[in-house]
């Protein structure tokens, strides 16, 4: 193993202020609370700790999952820390580990390592403006930083979420959306890029971009954060250009194949950044120029 890659993996333990590195390739058991339907391929898992206790994870952040004799696969925190000890997980049945996390029922053991990667700007955001545009399953990491903010709504100016999804039964947190549409704290919009016909609809069809030219943003005070799909991103980041933001006021959460999670392995590169520690929560001016980033 490259000797640059131990290093990265020992800078990464001592920003945790790990002592112990073993603990960061060492799962801890859970057990599952509950499991609501989000969609008919995406199921949402409340865990709590065997013993109790936080997690001690920040929005953004993302745990290394697994299902003993199955494997393991990073999915983002999709809860907020400041709703109490228990941790939530929005997962699509993408393949092997997915599929046999949908398989689990209420009182199953799954397994966790982290919290790890980068987390959303949370104390630099504090009395800015925030744009939080998500798409598709984006929106599971997007509502651990919401749900931050309705808790800490005093810290930040206007709020405005926008979420985009395929079609009606794609869409994530219904109900919560219904709660974020309705609420005086957060402007929120909804659009879909098709509605079949018989469905109902109350919200916009279209793509997620039409929704950015029509809004009053003040760019030097707005921070946007965007995470979605790898097709999102260049077209909104286009769109927030358009309206005067530039890449230091604007975050990003990027995904790819990991395997470690710790900065080990070198499955995550972008350039010469692993995405698992270096990211996935990233400013756009430290990514925009990076080959096969954006
Ligand atoms: C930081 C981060 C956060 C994430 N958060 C979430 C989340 O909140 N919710 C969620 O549902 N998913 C999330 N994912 C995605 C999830 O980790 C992947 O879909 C993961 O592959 C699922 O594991 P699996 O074993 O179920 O699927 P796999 O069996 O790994 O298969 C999933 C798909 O990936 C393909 N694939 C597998 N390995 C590779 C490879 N090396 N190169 C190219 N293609 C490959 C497979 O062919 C298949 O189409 C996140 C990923 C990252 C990196
Ligand atoms: S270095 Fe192993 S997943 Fe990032």
């Amino acid at each position: 193993m490259d000797n640059s890659i131990d290093r990265a993996a020992d800078r990464f333990a001592e920003r945790l202020g790990v002592i112990d590195k073993h603990t960061l390739y060492r799962p801890f058991n859970c057990t599952l609370r509950s499991v609501r339907d989000l969609t008919p391929s995406e199921k949402m898992f409340r865990l709590a700790k065997l013993e109790g206790g936080p997690f001690g994870h920040r929005p953004g952040q993302f745990m290394q999952v697994s299902v003993l004799g199955i494997g393991e696969a990073p999915i983002s925190v999709s809860s907020s820390p400041t709703r109490g000890d228990y941790l939530e997980l929005g997962v699509r049945a993408a393949g092997t580990l997915t599929s046999a996390l949908h398989r689990l029922k209420p009182g199953d053991e799954i397994g966790l390592r982290g919290p790890f990667g980068t987390h959303f700007p949370t104390d630099e955001m504090k009395g800015r403006d925030l744009l939080l545009i998500s798409g598709g399953c984006g929106l599971a990491p997007m509502r651990a930083l919401i749900q931050y903010v309705e808790d800490r709504r005093g810290d930040f100016r206007k709020v405005t979420i926008l979420y985009g999804a395929k079609s009606p039964d794609d869409v994530l947190y219904k109900d919560e959306l219904r709660g974020w549409r309705n609420s005086k704290i957060f402007e929120c919009q909804v659009t879909v890029d098709r509605v079949p016909g018989g469905t109902c609809w109350d919200a916009n069809v279209g793509m997620i971009t039409k929704l950015i030219p029509p809004l009053q943003i003040r760019p030097d005070d707005t921070t946007a954060v965007i995470v979605g799909p790898p097709i999102m991103y260049k077209f909104v980041i286009e769109e927030l250009c358009a309206k005067g933001l530039n890449a230091g006021n604007i975050v990003v959460s990027l995904e790819r194949h990991m395997k470690c999670g710790v900065g080990k392995c070198g499955h995550c590169t972008i350039d010469h950044l692993y995405c698992c520690i270096d990211g996935p929560v990233f400013r756009l001016d430290q990514v925009a120029n990076l080959k096969g980033a954006i």
